[in-house]
């Protein structure tokens, strides 16, 4: 059996031979399909990339109809019981686990860049009392680009590497002053002795004692869902990531094209708006009204539905026990009895089990972020700490593909044919 496919075209009565590998056909080997020798050759039409594969990646797997999520290999479930973030990170980052002096000074590393320069932090005043973190996150971490003209050099392993390091220290450090200039609080300092989950809520929640002192429960709790959210292959903002990337620009501002890609509402805006939705249904009772709306196209259950998952997300699962451990400490958020009931009547509904509707990550992530004291406001950022160091990994992998060119997808057009320009005083 020939690992070919043979394609006839019924414009010319011409057959084709396309060579399949992993199960793809590359696009480009269509352009040899033409009726014309001046034709441009056959093109496939895949807007929003439902079907075409832009890369090969060695970094996440995902099976979408088995539930199953596994970084570098390693199950997500077994990450989130043994590892930590920053081990993940390194994982995700360099192909394999740590060994302990790896580990050592990966950590000392990240620990010891999370200070922002004093400019940053004075850049980071000048925004509106009100603004959104996330919109300042975004601009800052493209600002961070201006501090480091070191990062424009991407072909360079150690520039490379030091920018990774710059990147997933400092943007807890950003988002914890992002939260403190919306509160009117003094900026907290990082602490050089805390662990990153740890160091984070540091530079979000210390007041007036001279050292903070994290829950143990709490800063785990973090770190797991920083893990849970570390990478998701060519999701929209790793795919921004990379084709921002492409264009050789700093990692600086291609991490914050892929953070502006994760604030929509569809993508890592999503926690904010389940809670916003749990909110508005306000009670049990109130669960099948709203279920119908849904039915009826009025809106969208949030935080149900993935593009890849056409079963439980595997790190909804993840997230329920993680909740239960932090509602030990905080107490039970009061919504979760309507989340839970919401579920329980979804995933027994027609309209959901007919279109694979399951749990996202989002649908319980908000809930554990709300009991711990994060505004709302916060959610997405918290997403787009842990997903720095995916976006990093990625970007890398990007770098050093060698199959990769900038990213240029092409179109059909369907405007109008050429005209001739028609002086203002002619037109009709
Ligand atoms: N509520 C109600 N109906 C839904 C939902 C939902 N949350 N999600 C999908 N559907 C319906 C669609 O209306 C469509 O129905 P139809 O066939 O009758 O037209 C069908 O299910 C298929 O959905 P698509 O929109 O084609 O799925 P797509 O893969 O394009 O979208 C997405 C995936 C964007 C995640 C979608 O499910 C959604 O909007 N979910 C809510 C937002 C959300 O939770 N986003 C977080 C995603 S996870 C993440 O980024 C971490």
């Amino acid at each position: 059996m020939a690992d070919t496919l043979s394609i006839t075209d019924n414009r010319t009565g011409k057959v084709y031979e396309v060579p399949i590998k992993d199960d793809t056909i590359r696009a480009t080997d269509l352009r040899k399909i033409k009726v014309t020798d001046d034709d441009f050759g056959l093109m496939t039409y895949d807007p929003a990339f439902m079907n075409t594969a832009a890369c090969r990646s060695a970094i996440t797997f995902i099976d979408g109809d088995k539930g199953i999520l596994e970084y570098r290999g390693y199950p997500i479930e077994q990450l989130a019981e043994h590892s930590t973030y920053l081990e993940t990170a390194y994982l995700l980052l360099y192909g394999e686990l740590p060994t302990q002096s790896e580990l050592d000074t990966w950590t000392f590393h990240i620990t010891h860049h999370t200070i922002l320069h004093e400019n940053i932090k004075n850049l980071m005043d000048g925004f509106r009392y009100n603004a959104h973190p996330m919109g300042m996150l975004i601009s800052t971490v493209a600002a961070l680009s201006t501090f480091y003209p070191d990062a424009k050099e991407i072909g360079n392993p150690e520039a490379r590497r030091k920018q990774i390091y710059r990147l997933i220290a400092k943007v807890i450090t950003i988002a914890g002053f992002g939260y403190r200039h919306i509160t009117g609080m003094p900026f907290a300092y990082p602490d050089n002795d805390l662990s990153y989950a740890g160091n984070f809520l540091n530079m979000m929640f210390k007041m007036t004692e001279v050292r903070y002192k994290p829950n143990p429960a709490l800063e785990h709790a973090l770190d797991v869902l920083f893990i849970l959210h570390a990478d998701h292959e060519q999701n929209c903002s790793t795919s921004a990531m990379r084709s921002i990337g492409s264009s050789h620009v700093d990692p600086y501002s291609a991490l914050a094209g892929a953070a502006a890609a994760l604030y929509g509402p569809l993508h890592g805006g999503a926690n904010e708006e389940v809670i916003k939705m749990l909110t508005e249904i306000g009670s049990i009772q109130n669960i099948p009204a709203f279920i119908k709306r849904v039915q009826d196209g009025e809106v969208k259950l949030m935080g149900f539905g993935h593009r890849v998952y056409k079963n439980y997300d595997p790190r909804a699962k993840i997230i329920k026990r993680v909740a239960d451990e932090v509602f030990e400490v905080t107490g039970k958020n009061p919504l979760l009895k309507i989340a839970l009931e919401l579920e329980r009547i979804a995933l027994s509904d027609d309209y959901f089990v007919k279109r694979k509707l399951y749990p996202n990550v989002d649908f319980y992530s908000g809930l554990i972020y709300q009991a711990m004291k994060f505004p709302m406001d916060m959610f997405p950022v918290l997403f787009a700490i842990g997903r720095t160091s995916g976006w990093l990994a990625q970007w890398q992998e990007m770098l050093l593909d060698t199959d990769q060119k900038i990213s240029r997808p092409r179109q059909i057009y369907s405007g109008a044919a050429r005209r001739d320009y028609v002086n203002l005083a002619e037109r009709p």
